[in-house]
């Protein structure tokens, strides 16, 4: 054997060159942050198990938003938590709750910037379900009522893409079809197609209050051990008027973006949840990871497995340092 010819070596030399070869970029244009609205004027309040987030009355979001579109990012998308919960989260569909006020301040402030409304009931039931409970679990068809509603008032409101995350079967073709009814046929829906009960929400049901009271997610959200299953879920959605896909979370379940960046030719977001956010921030404040790079690396590989968009909590600054 010569001395190899082939040094893979050759193209990490500089950073001049490991620039021009980099196969993967982040934009900040394809970054959505999550954006938790509590009724209430100026109003910021940190939320303790996610550092450097915090829920946000409207004008205070509103604010967030102005920078968000001075730093570039791809849009916001919206949860709310309500001045009140009830057994059939009337604050959902509300034409006047928290997120339909949320939308239309930011549409006024911010006209430009792309504002994503998440469709779910969790955080308006008394319960923490996502839909109506009958014996104990929660009835699929009366909850695609209260979902078609929300995503008629979100659209009315102003929302550029509402998102459904409730894991309903039959909620998009159930939306699109209010949609179109309600004179929203150009409103996209990029629906959580493959969204798993997963452990690392934890933070996120503190931020948005949301913990289920009894029982857990597992009868609507899908069972980790499935890809298979994940591939049927995103077929289903888009057969049903999908325009744009989600999986979530991300970090754990790269294989299921890349199955899905092969299979299926619409734009795929990728959600970094919650609990990857506190994770990496907990090694962060202990002093045992490195925040840029671990931040970075971790947007990286979401993007790289096959993302186009990654709803994330670094959004801005991750767009600050790009
Ligand atoms: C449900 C919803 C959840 C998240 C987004 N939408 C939580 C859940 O299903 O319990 C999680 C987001 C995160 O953890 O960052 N409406």
């Amino acid at each position: 054997m010569p001395f190899p010819i082939h040094r893979p070596r050759r193209l990490r030399r500089t950073e001049s060159l490991r620039r021009l070869t980099r196969e993967t970029q982040l934009q900040p244009e394809n970054f959505i942050e999550p954006l938790f609205l509590i009724p209430g004027e100026g109003q910021v309040k940190p939320i303790s198990s996610m550092p450097g987030i915090a829920q946000l009355s409207v004008d205070q979001a509103v604010k967030q938003c102005e920078e968000a579109k001075s730093l570039g990012l791809g849009g916001v998308i919206l949860f709310g938590i309500p001045e009140t919960k009830d057994e059939f989260a009337s604050g959902a569909y509300d034409p006047d709750g928290i997120v339909q006020q949320g939308v239309r301040a930011i549409k006024a402030a911010v006209p430009d910037l792309l504002v994503i409304t998440d469709v779910c009931n969790c955080e308006y039931t008394s319960h923490g379900h996502c839909g109506h409970i009958v014996d104990n679990d929660v009835d699929n068809d009366v909850t695609l009522d209260w979902l078609a509603r929300s995503a008629v008032s979100h659209a009315a409101a102003g929302a550029d893409i509402v998102a459904p995350s409730d894991m309903m079967d039959g909620r998009v073709a159930a939306i699109r079809s209010a949609l179109d009814q309600a004179g929203h046929p150009l409103v996209p829906i990029m629906s959580y197609a493959a969204k798993y009960a997963s452990g690392f929400y934890g933070p996120f049901r503190e931020a948005a209050e949301s913990t289920p009271q009894f029982g857990d997610r597992r009868s609507y959200q899908m069972d980790p051990p499935n890809a298979r299953e994940a591939m049927r879920e995103i077929e289903l959605d888009l057969e049903e008027g999908a325009d744009m896909i989600i999986v979530k979370p991300a970090l754990a379940y790269l294989d299921i973006i890349a199955a899905a960046r092969n299979r299926f030719d619409v734009p795929i977001a990728a959600y970094q949840v919650s609990g990857e956010y506190s994770m990496i921030m907990a090694a962060v404040q202990n002093g045992w990871v490195d925040y840029e790079r671990v931040m970075f690396e971790s947007l990286t590989a979401i993007k790289r497995a096959g993302a186009t968009m990654i709803i994330n909590y670094f959004a801005k600054p991750a767009a600050r340092l790009l």
